[in-house]
């Protein structure tokens, strides 16, 4: 989608289609078409955000007037929302869309929001239906009304990191059949081939066990398709400042719970248990794409977790690549397992900051749904710089309580620790209390994703569409841009 920014003239805009928003103070006098103010009153439109009413006649082919919602609503999620259902309106049309900005936000916050909500709002989850397409429905976007020429960039930045969302929602939505952990390691290489700056690495099983990595190898040794331990460098030519990102994403291609299999409703869900990872690939990717000034690495964990002769069982203990000893009592706590040596093996890299992203817990959906990620931290001061870019992001975090006291939940009677506890509390944060053990020394956050990353229900806002949402791409992206500034 190419964008282009173009004051208003009061001349018609050309356009295939016309995007009229209506705030609480109506249709703006000089928006140029008569009829819109006529409609958004019959038609109540200013009342809902999303809410459209398609006109065929006027400066455009198709005129679309959408509504913004009661003003005390409007955020940048609204105005996604928004811009999703006119792409919906209109999406038999496609061409160039012109979109009024109207000044409800700040307008790189605006002009964002608009790109958000027709990438990400238009992404079709059916890619594997006969005859379906992949092209996003407009070719070019022209943003109306201001004369602004850095609002372009701006907006075409979203534009790379929203594309890079949808292709981690791909992954995510990819059959494990199909994406398995070497697939997996062949995206982050395609990724490497096209950025000068990112190289790419893939431990098999071999180096896995000679790298110590124990509790990574014991998830991994129950299935036949062979893990990987996929490793990404991105080193720009004049990085800002010391800090190396380190990035970890929990990435099992397919979650059965193992020994202690799974229910059977909704395991098909379980492709999208590698979400995490993605997300640390699509992102790194996305910060390569854009050239950010710092220093970043990924370390992504890709296995299935199956059943079978070979499988791990509960009462094994593993050795992980720090040296600790962990007592198996549910195999399906696997993701806090396989993020342990991820963890280590990123911190030996050079991580001077970990973040990990990871579908890690149910209990985490309970509780904050499909809309928040649950933020945990060693460091109050990084797990809030994480909440507040997820936040500015459209990648809703909220941070939780780390305490000593939730390692007593994981205490073992023949291990250093075990990885579940039968008390059905605190889940989430004993998960991440498990994962500190695993961080060596400086700042960590964990971010529990199960209810954001991969969607059983759709949403009814832009993100209005089955399985993988791209969750943390974002997130990651507006991070590096801090930390790079
Ligand atoms: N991948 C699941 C968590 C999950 C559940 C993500 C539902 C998305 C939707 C994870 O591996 C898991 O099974 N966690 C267990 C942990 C428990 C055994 C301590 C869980 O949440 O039940
Ligand atoms: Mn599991
Ligand atoms: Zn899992």
């Amino acid at each position: 989608m190419r964008i282009e920014v173009r004051a208003d003239s009061g001349e018609p805009t050309e356009a295939d289609v016309l995007a009229i928003p209506v705030g609480p103070e109506g249709v703006p006098e000089n928006a140029g078409v008569e009829a819109a103010a006529r409609v958004a009153d019959e038609e109540g439109l200013a009342a809902e955000a999303g809410r459209t009413a398609v006109l065929y006649e006027g400066p455009a082919r198709r005129v679309v007037v959408v509504g913004m919602g009661p003003k005390e609503e409007l955020d940048a999620d609204t105005i996604r929302t928004a811009a999703a259902a006119v792409a919906e309106a209109a999406e038999n049309v496609g061409g160039t869309l012109a979109w009024r900005l109207d000044g409800s936000l700040a307008e790189p916050e605006e002009a964002r929001a608009v790109v958000d909500g027709l990438l990400l709002g238009t992404y079709d989850p059916g890619r594997w239906k006969t005859g379906a397409s992949t092209e996003p429905p407009f070719d070019r976007l022209v943003l109306v009304g201001s004369d602004d020429a850095t609002l372009a960039e701006t907006a075409e930045r979203a534009a790379t990191i929203a594309t890079a969302a949808n292709r981690a929602r791909d992954l995510a939505n990819t059959g494990a059949n199909e994406l398995t952990p070497e697939r997996l390691a062949d995206r982050a290489a395609e990724l490497a081939g096209a950025h000068e700056d990112l190289t790419t690495e893939a431990l098999g099983p071999e180096e896995v066990e000679k790298l110590g990595m124990g509790a990574f190898a014991g998830v991994a040794q129950g299935s036949h398709n062979p893990p990987r331990m996929i490793v990404l460098r991105y080193e720009p030519a004049s990085p800002e400042g010391d800090v190396v990102l380190g990035l970890v994403g929990k990435a099992i291609t397919f979650d059965t719970g193992g020994i202690s299999i799974k229910p059977a409703l909704y395991m098909e869900d379980m492709k999208g248990d590698m979400a995490g990872g993605a997300a640390v690939i699509e992102g790194l990717g996305a910060i390569a794409e854009l050239g950010l000034p710092i220093r970043a690495l990924g370390v992504v964990a890709a296995t299935e977790n199956m059943v079978g002769g070979g499988a791990y069982r509960p009462g094994d203990i593993l050795r992980a690549m720090n040296g600790k000893t962990i007592e198996i009592t549910n195999t399906d706590a696997e993701g806090r397992l396989v993020l342990a040596d991820a963890l280590t093996y990123a911190r030996q890299l050079g991580a001077t900051h970990l973040l990990d992203f990871a579908t890690l817990t149910g209990a985490m959906e309970r509780a904050l749904g499909d809309l928040y990620a649950g933020v945990f931290g060693n460091d109050e001061a990084w797990r809030d710089e994480v909440v507040a870019a997820g936040e500015a992001s459209g990648d809703h975090a909220w941070p939780l309580p780390m305490h000593r006291r939730y390692r007593g939940y994981i205490e073992s009677a023949f291990a250093d620790m075990k990885n579940s506890s039968v008390r059905s509390q605190a889940i989430p944060a004993y998960a991440a209390s498990f994962l500190e053990e695993f961080v060596g020394e400086g700042p960590w956050a964990h971010v529990d994703m199960a209810g954001t990353g991969f969607f059983t229900w759709p949403r009814t806002d832009y993100l209005a569409q089955k399985g993988g949402t791209g969750y943390g791409v974002r997130l990651i992206v507006e991070l590096a841009t801090r930390l790079a500034e």
